[in-house]
């Protein structure tokens, strides 16, 4: 038998911003420089491509929990009762089509008992604007806390999208977790959506002329999913 009760647990703050506010965290871990070095080497094959993936998006996962409130619950040990927490927020992973598919099953693993709410959104190659094909939010009762996945923010089109998706849904937390962003297109959703905590493993400094990356890992979705045009 358990008893609940609301508990918002002070935190170590271990970032300069307070997430709370909203802001960008670039989390700067060896190991998430080990895994992110493979993910960019362009030899890298999909099985270890997928396998990086699954890791930084691991990583990234527990930074961007940090802030998650708990209920103070009463449980018993084989030995005795103890008090114990459990999550209180109902979070909501929010993977963007078709890349953020990636990162879903490792953010699962850390949060079983997330609700999982797929946006389908595409770049059109030629404008580099989001084209948005699937959506399936129900028109109530949005998750308290909103995790949007996608591996790479590049203009920041697409992760624009999505907040502006999930601030008519009513979601009062957002987080924005991708791997790699460009700096011209993370400080635009920040601008545009100050209430979002952004997290990447690291901020590249340009765009090329066709809108990816650089030096970035070239295109996250087709190395995810071993449909690179150039077979
Ligand atoms: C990629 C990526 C993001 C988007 C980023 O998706 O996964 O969703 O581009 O670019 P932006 O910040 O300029 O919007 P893509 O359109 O290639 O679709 P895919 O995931 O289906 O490959
Ligand atoms: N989408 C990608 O997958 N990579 C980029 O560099 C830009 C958009």
């Amino acid at each position: 038998m358990s008893t609940t009760a609301e508990l918002r647990v002070d935190r170590p703050m271990e970032s300069s911003i307070h997430p709370a506010q909203g802001g960008i965290t670039e989390v700067n871990h060896p190991l998430i420089q080990v895994h992110l070095t493979r993910l960019r080497n362009k030899t890298t094959q999909p099985s270890l491509f997928r396998a990086s993936v699954t890791r930084l998006a691991t990583l990234l996962a527990y930074e961007a929990t940090k802030d998650l409130c708990l209920s103070k619950t009463m449980i018993e040990t084989p030995l005795t009762e103890t008090p114990g927490v459990e999550l209180s927020q109902r979070v909501g992973l929010v993977p963007i089509l078709r890349a953020g598919l990636g990162m879903v099953d490792p953010v699962l693993e850390l949060l079983p008992m997330a609700e999982v709410w797929h946006l389908g959104l595409y770049r059109d190659e030629e404008t580099a604007q989001p084209v948005r094909y699937y959506d399936n939010l129900p028109p109530q009762h949005p998750v308290d806390v909103a995790i949007v996945l996608d591996p790479m923010l590049a203009t920041g089109g697409s992760a624009m999208a999505a907040l502006m998706t999930l601030r008519e849904w009513g979601v009062k937390q957002v987080k924005v977790v991708s791997l790699i962003a460009s700096r011209e297109g993370v400080d635009a959703v920040a601008a545009q959506f100050p209430e979002a905590q952004i997290f990447v493993c690291k901020i590249d400094p340009v765009l090329n002329d066709r809108k990816y990356i650089v030096p970035g890992l070239g295109d996250a979705g087709d190395r995810i999913f071993n449909t690179v045009r150039s077979h």
